[in-house]
Formats: structure tokens, sequence, C-alpha cells
């Protein structure tokens, strides 16, 4: 499963990417807005950091604007993944874009049926949000859970399944067992991920009882027999 963080944040970017488990970002309006800076200044510096795709998101709601919108945004960098909405100019756009070969991320996806008419549309992923359909009341995993059977159901499909609006690491992790294709998720819940209390009190440990062995392992040189082998 790929791991995209879900932030403008350069500096956030930049910590997770030295991870070397980061594998795209996007982005939205609302993020470049908290970001406060040049959106397309923004998106070419997010580009230099992290090699992967990185959704950029049109501002215009309308057929014409949206795809010169799209096509100024890929021309940013080749890893651009143009986000548009799940609109039927969204998709219009969509068709158009995917066509040249350039990336198109249909984001605001909350049914099963627009996830048909995204990869219809020819998109490279389709964003499914699912802790906005938990707040509503509504299933956002098993969203999740039909979008990916119905495109199992049919190997032409290329578009992949990007979960979005990950709240948790249990919206990750069931996610994951179902065989999305993708996650993006906020930095703080990608740090969740690593936190468990028994690794902690574990690790506590062995360091407590390495101290006491007195030793440090590189001031010891490799014996003989060992390198010889
Ligand atoms: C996805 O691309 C969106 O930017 C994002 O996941 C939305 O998440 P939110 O519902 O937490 O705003």
């Amino acid at each position: 499963m790929k791991f995209f963080v879900d932030t403008a944040d350069l500096a956030e970017i930049r910590d997770l990417a030295s991870t070397g488990l980061l594998d795209g970002v996007t982005t939205n309006p609302s993020l470049v807005a908290k970001a406060g800076r040049s959106f397309l200044d923004l998106v070419a510096e997010i580009c230099e950091v992290v090699t992967g795709p990185v959704s950029a998101e049109v501002a215009a709601t309308d057929y014409e604007t949206m795809l010169a919108e799209g096509k100024h945004l890929a021309k940013i960098a080749p890893n651009v993944a143009v986000k548009v909405p799940l609109t039927p100019a969204g998709l219009k756009v969509c068709r158009h874009l995917a066509n040249e070969g350039t990336m198109v991320n249909v984001t605001l996806c909350f049914s099963a049926a627009q996830a048909i008419l995204a990869a219809k549309a020819g998109a490279t992923f389709v964003s499914p949000f699912v802790g906005r359909l938990d707040d509503v009341g509504q299933n956002g995993l098993g969203l999740i859970a039909e979008i990916v059977q119905i495109y199992d159901s049919y190997p032409q499909i290329t578009t992949e399944v990007l979960v979005a609006s990950i709240r948790n690491p249990i919206h990750l992790v069931e996610s994951a067992k179902m065989g999305a294709h993708v996650a993006t998720m906020p930095p703080a819940v990608i740090r969740q991920l690593y936190a468990h209390p028994l690794t902690d009190k574990g690790l506590s440990q062995f360091v407590a009882d390495w101290a006491k062995t007195g030793q440090t392992i590189l001031d010891q040189p490799i014996p003989r027999r060992a390198a010889a082998e």
C-alpha cells in the first residue's frame, strides 16, 4: 500500500520524506489556505522533495477554466497529479487530461456510483473520503470495501483507490486489509502508526539491561573468526 501525506506544510513533508516511507502528497484548497503561500511555488517545492505523485487541486468549477488550470498545474512538474472534483465538468476535465497523459486525482468521492464514473473517466486515483462519511453517520470504510470489490471485478480498470479523509490508524489498517492501493493521511496519523505502549516499555527495558552490561557496540572490534566467514 502506498502512503501519501495529506498536508501542504513543507516542513512536515520534508520530515516525513526523510523516513523513506512516503510515496506521495495530497493537498487541497483548505490545506493550501492554511499554508499561506503562493500555491504554484509551494507545489513546485513539494515536487522537488517527493518524487511520487503530488496532488494539486484546480480552483474553478466550470469545465473550461478547470481544464486551463489543470493544464497549467501539470506544467509545474511531471509528478503533479491534477485534482478535480467529482462533478460532470470535473470528470470531463479528467478524461481530457488523462488522454494527454496527465495524472488525475478525482476527489470528493462519496459513493460507489461516483467511483465507477471516475474509473470510466480515466482517473489515475479516486479519493473516497472515509472520515467525512463517518461524520454524517455513514460507513466510510464500507464505501472503500465496495469500490475495491467493484474495481477488482474489472481488470481493465487501472484507477487506484486513494483512501482519503483518514482520521486514525484503524481507517488505514482496515483499508489495507481490503486491498486499497493508497492511503493519504495527515502527518499526525502517520506518526500514530508507529506507536504502541509495549514497544516503548520493551525498549526501556532493553536499554536498561544493556546498560548493566557496561559494553558499547562500536568500541568492540569485529571478531577475526566472524570477519573470515
Ligand atoms: C484528500 O485528498 C483530502 O485532502 C483529505 O483527505 C480530506 O480530509 P479531511 O476530511 O480530514 O479534510
